[in-house]
């Protein structure tokens, strides 16, 4: 941390020490705990962002509370990467809206994240949501202390606006509250610098910055001594990382370094852009024994036209030849994706490219996104949009291809003994426990819930396509 940082930490705790009064003397006076709401879409990123902010409610002596409309201070932590992620926060906000009249005139609400960083937004917002008491981006999450002091203290009601275009600096050590006590994800890199034509991420996320090695070790370290077993390394395309630090190195010298640290059991890594995996990270994961032998590996499109269009660097046979690489060199690893049907342009051509390449790599798992047009982005004034009843019918019939190799895939699985990391009780019934394989497979399993948080040896005995069934052995 350079000493510009370490003065903006100091300022912001301090701002969280001085809403502590405030919400103290409020408790002193009713009675009643002040209570926050987080609310998050999106991401891993973001979810992280969220235990962040969290942490730094609890700090200030908030208490969580499990219903929205009974809180004081209410947060939306949002995504933009699809315009229906976007709608799903208009619409809540205007339930909100009613709640802060009808119920709770006190209430505080803050909106943050990847959907404010967008001048379009931020008009609406100006115009049709008045009500909303903080208004703050990305770049500066850390900065909530010193915005919702203002906002406590100010007579006036409206809102505080605090979109920063770029980063500054970037704010290690605020509180953070983690979901889980063995799990837990790391951010190595921020921002995004390949510009995929469809996507808006670059915009609202900022350039690509790597975090200092020895940073990303130390707090590893520190949550290893905590209890986590399990990390999981986040960045937009975390096979770059490194590359823009003042002494550069590869994202596989930071997993051989993350391999070393005592007492940690399984590394995890996502996303990896095809472009720049290297040989040196096939080995890398082969090599380490904590590595999850198991890559999200975006693919988009299958078709190399589209694949161009999309400013995505690389062809339907680069991706391929990778994946056979992989497989020849790692023979077990599982492979996920992301598709999107829809691209402008897209031909029945290239999407029966699209349905090929599910055919041949055999994905066991693929997330599905209908394309959708954003704001500022190159794709959304190419000429050759596809009608809606096209996409559709095309996202009915990838889903037919789909799922029928992920079923495939999990059938071979069954017979075989698997490490599971146990992370719940099932949501259905209590004495049936989850967890997930190295490969990332998610594993049912009737078991007590002190088994949470270990490892255990299961057989697998079914397959549910989206879940294995287990036995304990
Ligand atoms: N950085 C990651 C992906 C981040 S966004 C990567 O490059 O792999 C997660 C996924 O959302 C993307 O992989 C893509 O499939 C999808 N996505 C992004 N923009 C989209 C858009 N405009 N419409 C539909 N899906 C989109
Ligand atoms: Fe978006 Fe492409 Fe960056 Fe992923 S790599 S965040 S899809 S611009
Ligand atoms: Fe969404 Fe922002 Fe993540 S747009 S997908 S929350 S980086």
């Amino acid at each position: 941390m350079n000493s510009n940082e370490i003065v903006e930490i100091n300022k912001q705790k301090n701002y969280i020490k001085k809403i502590k009064k405030h919400i103290d003397n409020i408790e002193l006076k009713t009675g009643k705990k002040q209570k926050y709401f987080v609310f998050t879409t999106g991401c891993q990123m973001n979810a992280h962002e969220s235990e962040k902010l969290s942490g730094i409610l609890e700090e200030m002596g908030y208490v969580a509370s499990d219903k929205e409309e009974n809180a004081d201070f209410v947060i939306y932590n949002t995504c933009c990467i699809r315009e229906n992620a976007e709608d799903k926060i208009y619409g809540r906000l205007g339930r909100l809206k009613h709640y802060k009249n009808e119920k709770n005139k006190n209430m505080k609400i803050a909106l943050c994240g990847c959907m404010t960083q967008q001048d379009v937004v931020i008009q609406k917002l100006q115009q049709s949501y008045k009500y909303l008491d903080i208004v703050f981006g990305t770049f500066n999450i850390h900065k909530l202390p010193e915005l919702l002091y203002t906002s406590l203290k100010s007579e006036e009601t409206s809102t505080i606006f605090d979109i920063w275009k770029e980063h500054k600096e970037i704010v290690e050590d605020m509180p953070i509250l983690r979901e889980y006590k063995y799990k837990a994800s790391v951010n190595i890199m921020f921002g995004c610098n390949n510009y995929c034509t469809y996507c808006i991420v670059p915009y609202v996320r900022g350039r690509e910055r790597s975090r200092n090695y020895k940073d990303i070790i130390f707090e590893i370290e520190n949550l290893v001594s905590d209890g986590v077993k399990e990390i999981t390394l986040l960045g937009q395309n975390v096979n770059s990382y490194g590359k823009n630090l003042e002494n550069p190195i590869t994202f596989a010298q930071l997993l051989n370094k993350i391999n070393n640290i005592k007492g940690l059991e399984r590394i995890r890594f996502m996303t990896s852009h095809p472009k720049d995996l290297s040989d040196e990270l096939i080995e890398t994961i082969k090599n380490c024994n904590k590595v999850c032998k198991y890559i999200h590996l975006p693919i988009q499109s299958g078709s190399t036209k589209i694949l161009k269009k999309m400013n995505r660097g690389y062809t339907k046979e680069n991706y391929i030849e990778l994946i056979n690489k992989i497989k020849d060199s790692i023979p077990n690893i599982m492979i996920s994706t992301d598709i999107i049907v829809g691209f402008p342009g897209e031909t029945e051509e290239d999407f029966q490219d699209t349905l090929d390449i599910i055919k041949k790599v055999k994905f066991s798992n693929a997330f599905t996104f209908i394309y959708s047009k954003r704001t500022g982005t190159p794709a959304a004034t190419m000429t050759e949009q596809i009608p809606e009843n096209i996409i559709k019918d095309r996202f009915d019939r990838l889903l037919n291809v789909l799922n029928p190799i992920i079923n495939e895939i999990n059938n071979k699985q069954v017979g075989k003994i698997y490490d599971i990391l146990v992370e719940d009780i099932s949501k259905q019934d209590e004495n049936i426990l989850t967890g997930r394989a190295d490969n990332n497979s998610i594993v049912h399993f009737k078991g007590k819930k002190e088994l949470i948080g270990n490892i255990v040896k299961v057989r697998i005995v079914d397959n549910k396509t989206f879940y294995l069934i287990g036995e304990r052995i």
